[in-house]
Parts: structure tokens; sequence; C-alpha cells
């Protein structure tokens, strides 16, 4: 919690600072953005000219579908994530850098996440900066409501009844199989339990986009989460 009291009280003293409406417009500040763009730089280009490299440049990336290009290769989680039809506007930007595989799991993109809420502002409104008529995406309006995807650890702690997982499964398994991969319904078995538990409370946020899981995911408590997250990630 200590990072979200941080932003709590940054936040605060920010709009103690300027007008209410400036506030509500900036993302962040550019110019330290650049600076933080230094850490993706190694497998991003963004600008003019900007080329794939690692990974795909980054130029009009606001408003732009996920996994857009093809001549890029995708992971096959992104590419199910832009079917399902997230596109990158500020809340998804932020939830993907905060930790990208909250958003997407077996993500490509190997960045350990910007766990600064600064550091994201900063390199968003830097991003934003190269995308077109930004002003013009309605979805990609900086006011857009940003969710917090970090859990509280009290959240991350607890510790999954794989029993009772078990008998929550039944409601999951009548679309995911136990061994692998079925008519495009991803296998979910022997996962770690943080990546089982942070992709469910993305669904249940409503950050991934998969409107059944929402639904699923919607339907469950904390306790239970993390009881199939101790389920599913035991089994081989
Ligand atoms: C180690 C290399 C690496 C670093 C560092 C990295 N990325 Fe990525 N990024 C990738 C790869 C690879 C992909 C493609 C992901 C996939 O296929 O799942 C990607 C995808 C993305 C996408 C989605 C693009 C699309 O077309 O859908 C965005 C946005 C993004 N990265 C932003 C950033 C930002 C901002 C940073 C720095 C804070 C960063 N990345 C750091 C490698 C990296
Ligand atoms: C009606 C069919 C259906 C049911 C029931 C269902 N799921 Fe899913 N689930 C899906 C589909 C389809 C996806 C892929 C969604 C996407 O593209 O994000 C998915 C994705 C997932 C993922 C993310 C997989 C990944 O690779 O990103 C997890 C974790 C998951 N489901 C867990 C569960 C759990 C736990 C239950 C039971 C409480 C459940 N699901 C019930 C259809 C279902």
């Amino acid at each position: 919690m200590r990072g979200g009291l941080a932003a709590i009280v940054i936040w605060g003293a920010l709009t103690g600072a300027a007008p209410a409406e400036e506030e509500g417009r900036r993302i962040g500040d550019p110019v330290r953005g650049a600076e933080v763009f230094g850490q993706c730089a190694a497998c991003h280009e963004v600008g003019p000219g900007a080329r794939h490299r690692v990974g795909p440049h980054l130029n009009g990336i606001f408003g732009r579908k996920a996994a857009r290009f093809d001549d890029f290769r995708y992971s096959d989680g992104i590419r199910r994530a832009g079917r399902d039809g997230l596109t990158w506007d500020l809340e998804h930007l932020d939830a993907y850098l905060t930790n990208p595989k909250t958003l997407v799991s077996g993500t490509r993109m190997n960045f350990r996440g910007l766990k600064d809420r600064r550091d994201r502002d900063d390199v968003l409104a830097y991003l934003r900066q190269f995308s077109d008529n930004p002003s013009d995406i309605p979805e990609a309006a900086p006011t857009a409501r940003k969710v917090e995807v970090e859990l509280p650890p009290e959240v991350l702690a607890i510790m999954g009844d794989p029993d009772y997982g078990e008998y929550l499964s039944s409601e999951c398994t009548t679309c995911h199989q136990i061994d692998g991969d079925a008519e495009g319904i991803p296998a979910i078995i022997g996962w770690p339990e943080e990546d089982f538990v942070l992709a469910m409370h993305a669904y249940r946020r409503k950050i991934r986009p998969h409107p059944v899981m929402q639904m699923m995911a919607g339907r469950l408590s904390d306790e239970e989460i993390a009881a199939l997250a101790a389920y599913f990630g035991a089994l081989e």
C-alpha cells in the first residue's frame, strides 16, 4: 500500500497547486517522460522514422488497437487481447506498464513494469506527443478514469485453499480443459499463483476485455480467486 499512499499524497499536492481544469488535462511531465523512456528504448522506437525493434514502434499508440501490425511478430496473448477489443487508451496503457502480464498473460514484453505512478504518467505524457491529434481521441483523454491495477499486498497474501478451489473449479472446466488449450480457450493450469490472481482481478475490474471472463470473475470473492489459483496452480 505504500506506493498507493504516496500517489494520493502527491496527487493532493498537485491539485492544491494548480487550477483543477489544467490539472485534469495533464497526464504527466513529457520532458521527464523522455528520460523515463530510456527504459523502453532498448526495445522500442518512437518519433519520425521509428521502426519495429525488439518491440513494435510506438507512434500513434494512443487509440491504436493492441497488436495491430502484421509485420511484427506478437505473442498469441496480445493478439488475443487485440481480437477481444483491447485498444490502447490511457487506462490500459497504465495497466500494461504497471505490470505487463496482468493485462496480457504470456506477453513477449519482457519488462518488469514501472511501479512508480509518476514514471508511468510521465512516460505516457511523452508518448502521447507522438499520437495524431491526441485531443481528438476521446477514449484516450487524459481525464479518462485510471484503475489501480496493483493489488494491495493483503489480497496477494491470501493463502488459497486448494480443496475449496477444486470445488469451485467445476464452473471453469466447462470451458477450460485441464489437458491444455481447446478451441481458443487458453489452458489455466500450472500458473504461478500470483499471475493467476492478477489475471482474475484484471477481469473483475474490467481491465482485461473479455465479457464472459469479466462476468465469471465478477462473481468471485478474493478468497475464492485465491482458492482457484491454488487449485489450478498445483495441476500439471
Ligand atoms: C525488453 C524489451 C522491452 C522493453 C524494455 C519494453 N518493451 Fe514494450 N514491448 C516489447 C515487446 C516484445 C512487445 C510485444 C508484446 C507481445 O507480443 O506480447 C511490446 C509491446 C508494447 C506495447 C503494445 C504495442 C502494440 O502494438 O500493441 C506497448 C504500448 C509497449 N510495449 C510500451 C512500452 C513502454 C512504454 C516501455 C517502457 C516503459 C516498454 N514497452 C518497454 C518489448 C519491450
Ligand atoms: C464460458 C467459458 C468460460 C468459463 C466458464 C470460464 N472461462 Fe476463463 N476464459 C475463457 C476464455 C474464452 C478466455 C480467454 C479470454 C481472453 O481472451 O482474455 C478465458 C481466460 C481465462 C484466464 C486467462 C488466461 C490467459 O491465458 O490469459 C483465466 C486465468 C481464466 N480464464 C480463469 C477462469 C476461471 C478460474 C474460471 C472459473 C471461475 C473460468 N475461467 C471460467 C472462457 C471461460
